[in-house]
């Protein structure tokens, strides 16, 4: 989208460093990148983030018009932008430190300017392909490294496009050999395996269909509801009699948890290679109500095949440059709780060991793994995580719907957000308060967001762009279910 170099106004009234108010002979977008030429650092890049028609019609006059009268009403479009900045001779971005001259002409921004302001160059070994910034055709890549060290979170409302961006960052990580697990609550992330078909929509975006499925592992604890897992099993000496509640589904740890240690120990003092059979078998000798229910749950739990002599090797489940997919669909929410902390604890610790490749761990709805009322058996291990990771080389990748409910250490560790459309006012305000260099337009437009746009602020960017979501390579996996036929 070559422009020529267009005047879009003036600058008038009185003029801020970082700000300026504008009269616009010409209509541009909210979020359009304009140009000022400083005195004395040449071309400078500003962005418009309001507008407004201003009229000499008032509510008196509107009220007397007759309906189909015409009259002459003087009106002109203000616009207010902020100014990014220009690039100086060690190549940082600076602000001219003398406001703009009122009067000043005002011209749209071209794009070899926007590329050097904001930063955006094609990095063939770092760069994660995100999509092209918005009404440009100019690509955002996002700092793999930053991704990783730095934590990164997705936010956006249901339906907002969380998944399929969240499919593209993967599809990057797996070509640049990033390793990455995936907690996946609804079995969404398979398809990454399965080429794209083609649209003949991709041109401008330049991306080629491709599939992964040498590079994706499946797990999960549930492997008759998702057939095509492998089994993610824990190993059961190392589970004591607390955890294995959770995995049994009882909560009340005041009536089972000392009689279910009890038959832990004797079971263990007779057999130390003992299984949940044994477990069940001992339960069932018992008697009474406690002893009857202990004896159902333990039959339950050796169904779910969850607790193995051994469990899943850490080097099976863990490969350099792949990415692990933990399925957990079907799976009740207190036992996806429990795989994710007894995972997550296990890759933090191997990883502090070096035992495990540096990885990125992605936690889809992770206000439920993390919140921030409440407590899930999965909490502080995340906290942990995200505020530890990075010094071991252990990414995390929260992913929400719900940016007010998420817990606060979390996401403010996230240095790197992508954010869809959001328009719940709580979710909002957790968002402006947890991101550094958001304008309230920004905030405001961040509320009506086409499905497809993204606000990036941080990996790699001084500044919050706007980033038009590259189509996927592979099939998207969380396509809303239709619940009557069009
Ligand atoms: N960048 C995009 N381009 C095209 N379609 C998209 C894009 N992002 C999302 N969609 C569509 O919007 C719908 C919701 O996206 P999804 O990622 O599943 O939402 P979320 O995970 O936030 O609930 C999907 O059907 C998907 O196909
Ligand atoms: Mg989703």
């Amino acid at each position: 989208m070559k422009r020529l170099v267009e005047e879009v106004g003036r600058i008038f009234g009185d003029v801020g460093l970082g700000q300026f108010q504008l009269s616009l002979t010409l209509p541009i977008e909210r979020g359009d990148y304009l140009t000022v030429v400083d005195e004395i650092h040449g071309k400078v890049l500003c962005q418009l983030d309001d507008l407004k028609r201003k009229s000499d019609l008032d509510l008196e006059h509107a009220g007397a018009l007759m309906p189909s009268e015409e009259t002459p009403i003087r009106e002109s479009l203000l616009g207010a932008a902020r100014i990014v900045g220009y690039r100086d001779a060690q190549g940082l971005v600076k602000i001219p430190s003398i406001p703009f001259r009122p009067g000043a002409h005002v011209f749209r921004a071209e794009e070899p300017l926007i590329a050097d302001v904001l930063g955006l160059k094609h990095h063939a070994n770092s760069g994660a392909y995100v999509g092209l910034l918005r009404n440009h055709n100019l690509r955002v890549e996002l700092d793999i490294n930053q991704l990783v060290q730095r934590h990164v979170s997705v936010l956006a409302k249901t339906g907002g496009g969380k998944s399929y961006l969240l499919g593209v960052l993967i599809e990057e990580l797996l070509r640049h050999k990033v390793t990455c697990v995936i907690i996946d609550p609804h079995g969404e992330y398979g398809s990454l395996r399965i080429p794209a078909e083609k649209n003949g929509g991709h041109d401008r975006f330049g991306v080629e269909s491709q599939g992964f499925a040498r590079q994706i592992q499946e797990y999960s604890p549930d492997v008759s509801l998702n057939p095509s897992a492998k089994p993610l099993t824990f190993n059961l000496r190392t589970t004591d009699p607390r955890d294995l509640l959770v995995f049994m589904g009882l909560t009340n740890v005041k009536t089972f948890l000392a009689p279910l240690k009890q038959i832990m120990e004797n079971v263990a003092a007779s057999n130390p290679d003992y299984t949940v059979h044994d477990l069940v078998r001992a339960a069932e000798a018992g008697e009474g109500a406690v002893a009857e229910t202990l004896h159902e749950r333990l039959e339950y739990v050796e169904q779910t095949k969850l607790l193995g002599p051994q469990g899943t090797s850490l080097n099976d489940l863990v490969k350099k440059g792949d990415a692990t997919l933990i399925n957990l669909r079907g799976v009740a929410p207190d036992v996806q709780e429990l795989v994710v902390a007894r995972l997550a604890t296990t890759l933090f610790e191997n990883r502090k060991k070096d035992k495990i490749p540096p990885l990125f761990l992605v936690l889809e709805e992770a206000h439920n793994f993390a919140p921030q009322q409440g407590s899930a058996t999965c909490s502080r291990i995340l906290k942990n995580i995200a505020s530890e990771g990075r010094k071991f080389g252990l990414g995390l990748c929260a992913v929400t719907q719900r940016a007010a409910r998420i817990d606060k250490t979390v996401l403010s560790q996230c240095n790197t957000q992508l954010i869809l459309q959001v328009t719940n006012p709580l979710d909002l305000r957790a968002i402006a308060q947890s991101i550094e260099g958001l304008t309230p337009g920004m905030t405001e437009m961040i509320q009506s967001l086409p499905v497809g746009v993204a606000l990036v602020t941080g990996g790699g960017y001084h500044t919050p762009l706007f980033c038009e979501v590259r189509p996927r390579a592979t099939r998207h996996g969380g396509e809303s279910v239709q619940i009557v036929a069009n």
